[in-house]
C-alpha cells in the first residue's frame, strides 16, 4: 500500500535477463507485494493445454509476443485474486502500447494508477548469457545461474531443499535473441511513454543482484512513502 492507502502498482521493464524475475522475487518477501508475471501465467497455461496456452506455445517458442488478448485474459483473471489487495509487482508487463492503455483502463475501474515503473537498464550483449545459464527448481521455482547463481549446496534448492532444477524451452541463444529485438521493437518505447507521466525511475541492473536489489528496495521506499 502506499501512504494514501490504495494498492501498490509497481512495473519492472526491461529486456530479457535484465532481472526481472529476480528482483521481482526480493522485493516479493520485503514489501508484501504480489509478483505477477505474465510469463510464468502463460507458461501455467501452457502447462495446462488450456485453448489459451494451446495459442500461445509456438509464439513462445519462436521468442515472438503472444496477442495482447491472450495476455490479458491471463492477467486480468489473476488480479482479480484478493491477495493482490495490498499490491502488485507487475514482470514482464505491460510489453506494447496497447497492453499500456488496457491497464490504465483495468486500474482506473477501481481508482488505482500505475505508482512507479522501474526500467532495468542493462546492455544487451551480457542478457545472452544470463539467459542461457538460467535454470529453476522444479519444486519452488526458485532461480539460479551456471555462473551467477548457485546453490549453496550442489544440486540442492536453498530455499526448498527440492533436488530436481528445470530450463525453459525458450532458454537459449537463438530465441533470446529473438526476444532481445522483440523488445526493443514493441517494449523499449513504453520508457519514454512512462517518463513523460512522470513515474519512470532508471535502476543500473548490470551491477550484481545484491546491488541492483539494494537499488530496487530504496526506490519502492520512496514510492511506497508517498
Ligand atoms: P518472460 O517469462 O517474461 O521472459 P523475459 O521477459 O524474456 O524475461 P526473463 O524471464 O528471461 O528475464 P528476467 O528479466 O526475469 O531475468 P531473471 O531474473 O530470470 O516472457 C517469456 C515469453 O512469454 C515472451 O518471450 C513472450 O513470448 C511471452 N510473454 C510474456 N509476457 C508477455 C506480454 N506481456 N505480452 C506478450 N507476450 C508475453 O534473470 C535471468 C538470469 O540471470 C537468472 O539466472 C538470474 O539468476 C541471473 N541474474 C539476474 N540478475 C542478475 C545480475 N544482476 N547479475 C548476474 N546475473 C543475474
Amino acid at each position: 500500500m502506499t501512504a494514501k492507502n490504495t494498492p501498490t502498482v509497481l512495473i519492472l521493464l526491461g529486456p530479457p535477463g535484465a532481472g526481472k524475475g529476480t528482483q521481482a522475487r526480493l522485493l516479493e518477501e520485503e514489501f508484501g507485494l504480489v509478483q505477477l508475471s505474465t510469463g510464468d501465467l502463460l507458461r501455467s497455461a501452457v502447462a495446462a493445454g488450456t485453448e489459451a496456452g494451446k495459442q500461445a506455445k509456438a509464439v513462445m517458442e519462436a521468442g515472438a509476443l503472444v496477442s495482447d488478448d491472450i495476455v490479458l485474459a491471463v492477467l486480468h483473471d489473476r488480479m482479480e485474486d484478493p491477495d493482490t489487495a495490498k499490491g502488485v509487482i507487475l514482470d514482464g508487463f505491460p510489453r506494447t502500447a496497447g497492453q499500456a492503455e488496457a491497464l490504465d483502463q483495468l486500474l482506473s475501474r477501481s481508482n488505482q494508477r500505475v505508482n512507479s515503473v522501474i526500467s532495468m537498464e542493462v546492455e544487451d550483449g551480457p542478457m545472452i548469457a544470463r539467459v542461457a545459464g538460467r535454470y529453476t527448481c522444479a519444486t519452488c521455482g526458485e532461480g539460479y545461474h551456471d555462473q551467477f547463481k548457485q546453490p549453496a549446496k550442489a544440486g540442492v534448492c536453498d530455499k526448498c531443499g527440492g533436488t530436481e532444477f528445470k530450463r525453459r524451452a525458450d532458454d537459449n541463444a537463438k530465441t533470446a535473441g529473438a526476444r532481445l529485438t522483440a523488445y526493443h521493437a514493441q517494449t523499449a518505447p513504453l520508457i519514454a511513454y512512462y517518463e513523460g507521466r512522470g513515474v519512470l525511475e532508471r535502476i543500473d541492473a548490470m551491477a550484481d543482484i545484491a546491488t541492483v536489489s539494494r537499488a530496487m528496495s530504496d526506490a519502492v521506499k520512496r514510492v511506497m512513502a508517498t
